[in-house]
């Protein structure tokens, strides 16, 4: 696939032919996974962003054109001053927003580092994670920044209790109303690029895990049945890739699984892009739940002056913003009956808060974890 190529060429550089020969010496370490979102709890999720979507892409330049910027906020955790202590180095974080943007280029945001915050505390850098929310609820309240559309990363170590070995987890936008302080992502330290995470630490994870806090689910979420990641142009997934496994084909028609999708589990250096459907369901999720504004997503070629007129898909929009608009997503939907889906809101329509029932639980995504 073209785009697939462009995101390649753009992220890999010269090591585009690596993927010729994928797992071959690769030693096997999967991502793995200690908890996904439950079915039940989406679906609660979903009705609730199908009452209230905002439509946030539009064409021809009717709503603010160009890319939206959010700002980010680095905790750095230490448990000493070294490296492996979780000090981690301000040129590590530097490159790990450059691999950051690069990734969400065909999103329309881009992300600006607004302030690094180190800290010593190795009970934090240890223990915090999302099963024993005491610690990291610590952590989170005392340090974070800003509101619903700023990005607050906190890299720690995962080195004790249940959530030893974890690579990262994050919160949904939908989870915000209800718990702002616990908004945002946390991640293994050495999963920034040149850390020592093997197969882990070309930044990677961070993208994954920021795709979770702009509304996205994984690849592989509800497996071959059922509406699964919410994006119809991810094909299903019956279980998350390992490694880079081209070719791989779980689920019976539909296509060859994303397994070079940001959001599925394979390696950092097989992972290069987000669909289109993806980034109309993200646009929409952080224009209802974080109140950032739409705008035109402009082609990656303007971006990118320097890049070759290569044709990009565009990403999914209504046809034109005069209409009645449509509903983005054409996955099949899960209906409860007795529910009342009104209808999506206009593009530029005004917010409103969502009204109804939020949610009383959390739910941390992704817990990454490397095989210990
Ligand atoms: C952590 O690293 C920063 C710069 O990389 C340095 O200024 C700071 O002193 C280090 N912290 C400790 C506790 O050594």
């Amino acid at each position: 696939m073209l785009f697939n190529f462009v995101a390649i060429a753009l992220l890999q550089g010269s090591s585009l032919f690596a993927f010729a020969n994928p797992l071959a010496e690769v030693p096997h370490r999967p991502r793995g996974c200690g908890s996904i979102i439950d079915e039940a709890k989406k679906n609660v999720a979903e009705l609730d962003f199908k009452a209230h979507r905002r439509i946030a892409t539009a064409v021809n330049g009717l709503l603010a054109a160009g890319p939206t910027t959010l700002n980010v906020h680095f905790h750095v955790i230490l448990k000493d001053g070294s490296v492996r202590g979780g000090n981690v180095t301000d040129s590590a974080i530097q490159e790990q927003m450059n691999v950051l943007n690069i990734a969400f280029l065909t999103t329309g945001i881009q992300f600006n580092l607004q302030s690094v915050n180190r800290l010593q505390n190795s009970r934090w850098f240890s223990g915090a994670g999302p099963t024993v929310s005491a610690i990291q609820d610590e952590m989170k309240t005392e340090l974070r920044q800003g509101g619903a559309a700023d990005l607050n990363v906190y890299t720690v170590g995962f080195e004790s209790g249940p959530d030893q070995g974890l690579l990262g987890y994050a919160t949904f936008p939908s989870d915000f109303e209800s718990f702002p302080e616990d908004d945002g992502v946390v991640l293994l330290h050495s999963t920034l690029p040149g850390g020592s995470t093997p197969d882990y630490n070309l930044g990677q994870t961070l993208t994954h895990e920021v795709g979770h806090w702009v509304g996205l689910y994984h690849t592989f979420q509800g497996g071959c049945r059922g509406a699964g990641d919410e994006v119809s142009d991810t094909p299903a997934e019956a279980s998350p890739a390992e490694g880079c496994p081209v070719g791989r084909d779980s689920c019976s028609g539909g296509g060859l699984d994303p397994i070079h999708n940001f959001m599925d589990y394979s390696f950092d250096s097989c992972m290069n892009n987000f669909t289109p459907g993806q980034v109309t369901r993200l646009r929409d999720q952080i224009a209802t739940y974080r109140n950032v504004p739409g705008g035109v997503i402009p082609p990656l070629s303007s971006l990118i002056p320097e890049l070759p007129s290569i044709v990009i898909p565009e990403p999914q929009v209504p046809s034109s913003v005069l209409e009645e608009p449509t509903p983005v997503s054409s996955a099949p939907v899960e209906v409860i009956p007795s529910a009342p889906i009104p209808e999506a809101s206009a593009p530029g329509a005004v917010y409103e808060a969502p009204a109804g029932p939020r949610p009383t639980a959390r739910s941390f995504v992704d817990f990454f974890r490397r095989k210990i």
